[in-house]
């Protein structure tokens, strides 16, 4: 159906949402009132490996108001069979069973949950449990791990491993005129959202629950505790209306959910258990990666060969995987290219998806170590890759559906004043201060995934639509309620949006930056439904000025349907539901992938960065001054939150390159840093001049709104861009992340 002019879509539009969450209004998960509930505090464990042998739980349970303390002694029943407790983006393996057994796998996994009747008493008794342990020797350190590394014996769904490789690789470095051999390592990073994980579940009788939890998917989350605790599935309702950050975190059940409900079930009250940040700690990190690469070029600086081969920590019970090498495949132009990726096991949590995982971190080396090649051949940063410009996915030999890569150079490049540069390291400077400019390309995918919605208008010309997502801070809310406004000719306060309910129409988890493209399909193939009956309501009307028209030429606008080459003509919304009885017309609508299409076409979003960097030439201090980031993700539905989510993503980028790291005492298995003031992540003093560019790109073919998606791509080649400048400033190549002043000083 033509939508003649966009009233919402594609224009800026502040938050829907923003007003409640300004007030205070809009509730989060631990915030919800309940009468008589119930508070849960989590003990964890200080040891990294071995066997609880004796609890220490007299003085806790002294402290007035303690009701209840679990440990794997009397832990509530939950399932046996590992796959009851598989969520839907688990990884394959073990996945952890809070308080199963005496078995210690992690620091600070829980050990004893203390419920009480309030959250001092709860954390004040839990503060004086302790345990016996029988003491395991660990590791934490994955230098240490690298030569015991495996290949995962089975995938992770939807991730796909490093293709086979093509040409031969090796002979072509061998004989290539320039070449470079590095190691490259990204620490491990935690992903610290604003908001705590917690839950708050409300007993509502036998077997029946309201849980407020905080996470990327409701439905996964409602699925995972109905198979673990073997609830029907009508009687389990998880709501997620407002998440206050995520980043991947809360796309699995993290545990305050398991011990919310099972403390909830066992004592037939309404329990509430909330993470404290330290112990954000401990539910999963940006896993920690060694990067051995060899990159190879002619004389012009035409890649004639790539190595990638990576190490990347995963826990002793799940075989965390992630797409990381398979992008040094497909980014440039090169017939000669070998990729692997194995796995260490190491005595911690499972990693989890931290904001464009897997790319995030893979094209960061890869981009790092072919700015050193084009040093070494000669040639400007920006030509190189422009140079081995890759015109289809050269892993999978598919097109792609559209790649505006160019016009993020150029106009990127514009932007930024990039011809200005000088060439060699260290020829730029304003006083004490190194100057260095930098680039990096920036890739991520653009998945259409399985997604329902429903719409229902009313014969007063109100519009609700609805779908299981969740907006994790990202403008879902917003971007739905344009699409199904523009549906519909409406203003956006005629429409209410439904999100963030379990009992919604079925979405897949909010992450991989797929939300737009498919439940934005979802709610515009459900609102064209809606407009089809309505349509064929208007036809059978006697004397209905419809009456021969066709869809195609039908509009339907401010509570009218008409005919477009007659908008004075038509009919009201209200008159044709009068006719046909109707007080309102509901219908679903869905989107998923094509899978004709997927075998000859594969979708990405691409991204180019350009960095400066003023370094102060005696203390180190490196101050990143200015980044523009041009990205071309097909139509743009919300040029203002779409902004957003690139600012925040350069931010991320920001920190990975400078800042964010978890710092292990490896003697200890602990992480020592748990906490904001140790865990530095950017703060509004760090982050200067921010520019985002969305080049224009039309993609008919990667998702029926055109829509790519942009939740990730902000921080894929930000850290190398910063990277990169800060080599052109210094002439100093630091090859591991975070890039602090310590390794600046002495490198
Ligand atoms: Mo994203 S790491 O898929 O939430």
């Amino acid at each position: 159906m033509p939508i003649t002019e966009s009233l919402h879509v594609g224009r800026p539009t502040s938050r829907v949402d923003g007003p409640l969450k300004v007030t205070g209004k809009a509730k989060y998960a631990a915030e919800y009132p309940v009468s008589g509930l119930l508070h849960g505090y989590i003990v964890g464990s200080t040891i990294a490996a071995g066997r609880i042998t004796a609890l220490h739980l007299d003085q806790a349970r002294s402290i007035p108001g303690v009701v209840a303390i679990f440990t794997h002694e009397n832990r509530g029943k939950a399932a046996w069979l590992d796959r009851s407790w598989q969520d839907e983006v688990a990884p394959p393996g073990h996945p952890f069973r809070p308080l199963n057994s005496d078995r210690i796998l992690f620091d600070g996994q829980p050990i004893a949950l203390v419920v009480a009747d309030s959250y001092e008493a709860a954390r004040d008794a839990g503060s004086l449990i302790s345990a016996t342990y029988e003491v395991s020797e660990h590791c934490t350190e994955l230098e240490r791990k690298r030569l015991e590394a495996y290949v995962p014996p089975k995938k992770r769904s939807g991730i796909p491993p490093p293709p086979d490789p093509r040409g031969h690789a090796e002979k072509a470095f061998a004989e290539a005129p320039i070449k470079i051999s590095r190691d490259y390592r990204v620490n491990a990073e935690h992903h610290n959202p604003m908001e705590m994980f917690g839950t708050t579940c409300v007993f509502e009788g036998a077997g029946k629950l309201t849980i407020y939890d905080k996470t990327q998917g409701s439905q996964n989350a409602q699925g995972y505790v109905t198979s673990v605790f073997g609830l029907k599935s009508k009687n389990v309702q998880v709501i997620n209306h407002f998440v206050g950050g995520a980043f991947g975190s809360g796309l699995r059940p993290q545990h305050q959910l398991f011990f919310g409900v099972m403390a909830s079930l066992e004592l037939k009250r309404s329990v509430r258990v909330t993470l404290t940040r330290a112990q954000m700690f401990h539910i999963g990190y940006r896993p920690d990666t060694f990067h051995a690469i060899s990159l190879a070029a002619d004389k012009q600086g035409r890649l004639q060969s790539i190595m990638h081969d990576v190490v990347a920590s995963t826990s002793h019970y799940e075989d965390y995987q992630e797409a990381v090498v398979n992008w040094s495949g497909m980014m440039y132009h090169c017939d000669n290219v070998r990729l692997s990726y194995r796995l260490a096991k190491l005595d911690t949590a499972t990693p989890c998806d931290m904001r464009a995982p897997g790319a995030a971190i893979g094209v960061t080396a890869l981009e790092c170590a072919l700015d050193e090649l084009s040093y070494k051949v000669g040639v400007d940063p920006l030509e190189i890759r422009r140079l081995n410009f890759a015109s289809k996915d050269e892993n999978t030999d598919k097109q792609f559906t559209s790649k505006a890569l160019d016009a993020c150079y150029r106009q990127g490049a514009a932007a930024f004043g990039w011809e200005k540069r000088e060439a060699a390291p260290r020829s730029m400077r304003d006083g004490h201060e190194l100057i260095g400019w930098g680039i990096s390309t920036g890739m991520w995918d653009a998945f259409l995934q399985k997604a329902e919605a429903s719409a229902r208008l009313s014969a007063d010309g109100k519009l609700e639509v609805s779908s299981a997502a969740s907006d994790i801070g990202t403008g879902t809310w917003t971007i739905l309620t344009q699409i199904a406004a523009d549906a519909f000719g409406l203003p956006l306060d005629d429409v209410s949006t439904r999100i963030g309910e379990s009992t919604l129409p079925t979405s897949p988890v909010e992450g991989g930056s797929w939300t737009a493209a498919s439940n934005g399909s979802a709610v515009q193939a459900a609102c064209d439904a809606v407009k089809k009956t309505l349509f064929r309501y208007a036809k059978k009307m006697a004397n209905s000025p419809l009456a021969d028209a066709k869809m195609e030429n039908v509009e339907v606008s401010g509570g009218r349907i008409f005919r477009t080459d007659d908008p004075g003509g038509g009919l009201t919304i209200a008159e044709v539901m009068d006719a046909a009885d109707l007080s309102e017309i509901e219908e679903k609508g869905k989107a998923g992938p094509d899978l004709l299409q997927m075998m000859t076409y594969i979708s990405y979003t691409h991204s180019a960065v350009f960095a400066e960097v003023r370094v102060d030439e005696e203390l180190g201090v490196v101050r990143v001054t200015r980044i523009v980031c041009a990205a071309a993700a097909g139509r743009i539905l919300n040029p203002k939150t779409a902004r957003s989510q690139i600012l925040g993503g350069v931010v991320m980028g920001i920190g990975m390159a400078l800042h964010e790291e978890a710092m292990t005492d490896h003697r200890l298995g602990k992480i020592m840093n748990h906490n904001l003031a140790e865990y530095h992540i950017p703060a509004h003093a760090d982050i200067e001049d921010i520019e985002v560019i969305f080049v224009d790109e039309r993609d008919e073919r990667v998702s029926p709104l055109g829509v790519k998606g942009l939740g990730e791509i902000g921080i894929v080649g930000t850290a190398a861009a910063v990277s990169n400048a800060i080599f052109h400033a210094t002439g100093k190549r630091v090859r591991d992340f975070p890039i602090t002043i310590d390794k600046l000083v002495v490198a």
